[in-house]
């Protein structure tokens, strides 16, 4: 109900520890189109017109019954108890008809929808992919969204690793990003709530490799949206950079990095400040790294709210701001160094059409002769890549472009 305020799901989940609220909350969010559609049909009134908390509880017990496959009965028994602790036995009725009929009716409504039903998206978004990447990709970008993401993390260091490695867990390796792993139980997620290991996707992990690979020995970097820090962090712990200065305009993200540098000696500064004014010494870095807001289309699986409250103009107010951070990039940006544009959004009008006109002076990098091999990324029309979301990755597109 919060997140239906607006609350972000992740941010919310982050301070739960249940797996069980987590499958439910993501689960909920992501088929909510074909669950709605279910409720009403069986409720026979709209969604919306129906009490927040009875609204809940009936995706929730649908959820379980159509996702997870739980007995109807069970769940429907569960659903009834909550709706009767919440004060609302007027409505067990109704929870107890949707619970009865919901057997088979979400699975029949799906069969009978179009492509976006069938994947629990907009229709806007599903015609707009379509029109960019072709139905395939669009499918499958839909399809990897509804699948939970795995935890793939980092860990701070060998030893860290070495640690682990030798509770005896297992531990598994990405299928190309280098370093990144994943493991089934509780282990690594404890570790990363100690802050030995770092939590991140690894399409985000690929750019801070990217950053890395890029840059020669002693390079200066600066990155101008960094918080929470995960790209910076894991870019510094492999970089030989003499100087980097992590960034950011919002200082309780900010403040989200304190762990994540606390064992950094020296050579890292951290700077409140709006990176379209920023005051850092223009021509002078070897690396910009500007992993821009942008409206995340890519990572709808971690954060399956974003799909019902994008708007398609949120795309062209993104891509306003994001045009003023890129002219202030520009100016940062070294002789012989690179600025790296990264967003998690599949939006052309958030990446290429960024680079139809370059800066003087500036040329495009091809990283994708960089790219581990295997990372199925598809070049933009500008001389980037783009991560279409698949199985274990999230959407991402990154352009790199060096200053003569
Ligand atoms: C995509 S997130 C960055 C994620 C980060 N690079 C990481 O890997 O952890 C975008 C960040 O841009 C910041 N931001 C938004 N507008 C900004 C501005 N004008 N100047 C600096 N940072 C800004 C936000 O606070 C947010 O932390």
């Amino acid at each position: 109900m919060r997140i239906e305020k607006g609350a972000f799901a992740s941010r919310l989940l982050g301070r739960i520890p249940a797996a069980g609220v987590r499958t439910r909350v993501l689960g909920v969010l992501r088929w909510l189109r074909p669950l709605d559609a279910a409720v009403e049909k069986v409720a026979g009134r709209k969604c919306a017109t129906l009490d927040p908390e009875v609204r809940a509880v009936l995706r929730i017990g649908l959820f379980e019954i159509e996702v997870l496959g739980i007995p109807a009965a069970v769940a429907g028994d569960g659903a009834v108890h909550l709706i009767r602790r919440l004060g609302k036995a007027r409505a067990s009725g109704l929870v107890n008809a949707v619970m009865r009929r919901a057997p088979g009716l979400v699975a029949q409504l799906l069969a009978d929808g179009g492509p976006a039903f069938r994947n629990s998206h907009p229709d806007w978004l599903w015609r707009r992919w379509v029109s960019v990447f072709g139905e395939d990709r669009a499918r499958k970008a839909m399809e990897a969204a509804q699948q939970p993401a795995a935890l793939w993390a980092w860990f701070r260091d060998q030893g860290e690793l070495n640690a682990f490695r030798d509770r005896g867990v297992p531990l598994t390796p990405h299928s190309w990003m280098p370093d990144a792993w994943c493991s089934k139980g509780r282990e690594l997620v404890q570790v990363v709530a100690e802050g030995r290991a770092y939590a991140q996707d690894p399409a985000s992990q690929l750019v801070a490799w990217l950053a890395v690979m890029v840059a020669r020995e002693g390079a200066t970097m600066v990155d101008l949206c960094a918080a929470p820090g995960g790209k910076a962090a894991r870019a510094v712990r492999d970089g030989a950079f003499v100087l980097a200065v992590v960034a950011d305009l919002n200082l309780m993200r900010l403040r989200l990095t304190d762990r994540l540098f606390s064992n950094v000696e020296s050579g890292v500064h951290r700077v409140v400040q709006n990176a379209a004014e920023t005051a850092l010494k223009p021509g002078s870095w070897d690396v910009v790294l500007l992993d821009a807001p942008c409206t995340g289309t890519g990572t709808l699986r971690r954060h399956p709210e974003l799909r019902w409250r994008l708007r398609p103009g949120d795309i062209s107010e993104r891509a306003r701001l994001q045009e003023e951070l890129i002219e202030a990039a520009y100016a940062l940006v070294a002789s012989g160094g690179v600025l790296l544009y990264s967003t998690c959004s599949m939006e052309p009008e958030e990446n290429e059409a960024h680079f139809r006109t370059l800066r003087a002076g500036f040329e495009v990098e091809d990283v994708s002769v960089l790219l581990p091999e295997g990372s199925g990324a598809v070049p933009t029309s500008q001389g980037g890549f783009r991560l279409i979301p698949q199985e274990n990755c999230d959407g991402f597109t990154v352009h790199a472009l060096r200053r003569r």
